[in-house]
């Protein structure tokens, strides 16, 4: 199979669908690699790394796109890209089409098969593609709320870890999944009190097995949750009610009784974030206040770390890149159903039942196309 590598056009997007070791392992299967030149520039591959790793480099988008029969990308298809798009053309990124109606009809008129990195499932029914992006984002969450304590950054001027005589700061964590956890991973590291809520008891037991005493837990209320904040430096949102917008677990009225220059992270921004008063930021200004707040509330927080991102991605991805390649789109699917879940358009149809509900067109079953 030819495999094409565009460079992400996406406004300050600077991750990158293949590593070279990636390419390595495509080319080491047998296939034919191209790669856009500057593709890795943003995530510090120099495109003598791709060549070296077996890759043909173009010199435009417009090349890679025409020669590659299966598309590896990170972000979705923007506008310049559409035309680029064309029949039977396999694309495997991020899609999110849900929202996205001119994409949607776009893969659909230009029968691409999309197969969206969000909607593969694995045995356990998560989704194996989301979780990587979760892990650098609740890492993340801690370091910037750590910089942002920081008096000189707009915060209340406490250190995490406190020193001897001086206790150190507490971190409330709402919510106890992917992001959760890893958030609560570092700030135990960086010597934090923690406390964890969650509305899943089981969840709460897990995390009481992995962090022993390190963290409290707490079952999530209403309640709870203001009681807790009233004496939190750092808040991090982290809840999912997967397919749903976030729940609005802290109101403003609670936020009146949260301490001046206390730094709230709500990471589940991207859902419509679990704090009443969130609303989305960009890595180019990242924080507002309300009630004496500082809030962080970074839609795509990953994006400041390509690096670590891009290798973190395509550990997860380039396992299914070189199961769809080897064995084509049919075979593929058919040996792994949770890849199969991910293919959201094929030959012009929508196969993604969520994506079909929520814009009122018509589902056909993947099944039923490929046994045509
Ligand atoms: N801003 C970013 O850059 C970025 C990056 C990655 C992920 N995210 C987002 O972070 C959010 C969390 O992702 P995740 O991978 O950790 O999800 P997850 O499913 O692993 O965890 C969500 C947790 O929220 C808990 N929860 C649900 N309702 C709750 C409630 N009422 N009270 C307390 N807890 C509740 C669930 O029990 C679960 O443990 C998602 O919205 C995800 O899209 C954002």
């Amino acid at each position: 199979m030819i495999i094409g590598l565009p460079k992400e056009i996406k406004d300050n997007e600077y991750r990158v669908g293949l590593t070279p070791a990636g390419v390595r392992a495509l080319t080491d299967a047998g296939h034919r690699v191209v790669v856009e030149t500057k593709a890795g520039d943003g995530s510090g591959f120099e495109d003598s790394l791709y060549e070296r790793a077996g890759a043909t480099m173009l010199g435009s988008a417009d090349e890679v796109w025409g020669e590659g029969e299966m598309i590896v990308k990170v972000k979705e298809p923007i506008a310049p890209e559409y035309p680029r798009m064309r029949e039977d053309q396999l694309l495997f990124t991020y899609l999110h089409l849900a929202p996205d109606v001119q994409l949607t009809n776009q893969l659909l008129q230009r029968k691409v098969t999309g197969v969206a990195y969000e909607t593969i499932t694995d045995r356990r029914g998560t989704l194996p593609l989301l979780t990587p992006m979760s892990e650098v984002a609740g890492r993340m969450a801690v370091q910037v709320g750590a910089h942002f304590l920081e008096k000189m950054s707009g915060g209340g001027g406490v250190l995490l870890g406190g020193v001897p005589g001086v206790p150190a700061a507490r971190v409330v964590i709402i919510g106890g999944g992917v992001v959760g956890t890893n958030a609560a991973k570092i700030a135990v590291g960086m010597g934090a009190h923690v406390t964890i809520i969650d509305n899943n008891l089981d969840r709460l037991r897990e995390l009481d097995d992995i962090f022993l005493s390190k963290i409290s837990t707490l079952a999530s209320s209403a309640y709870m949750i203001h009681d807790a904040i009233q004496t939190a430096d750092l808040i991090v949102g982290a809840v999912l009610v997967p397919g749903a917008s976030a729940p609005k677990l802290v109101t403003r009225n609670m936020l009146k009784d949260v301490p001046n220059g206390a730094v709230l992270v709500d990471v589940a921004v991207d859902q419509g974030g679990c704090v009443e008063t969130t609303h989305p930021t960009t890595h180019s200004e990242p924080t507002y206040y309300v009630e004496g707040v500082l809030h962080y509330c970074v839609a795509n927080m990953p994006g400041a770390v390509p690096r670590t991102s891009t290798f973190a991605l395509t550990n997860a991805t380039l396992p299914y890149a070189l199961r769809l390649a080897n064995n084509g789109l049919k075979a593929a699917v058919e040996k792994d159903p949770g890849l199969k879940e991910g293919v959201n358009t094929y030959g012009g149809k929508l196969t993604y039942e969520a994506v079909a509900i929520s814009q009122n067109k018509e589902y056909t079953p993947l099944d039923q196309l490929l046994s045509a």
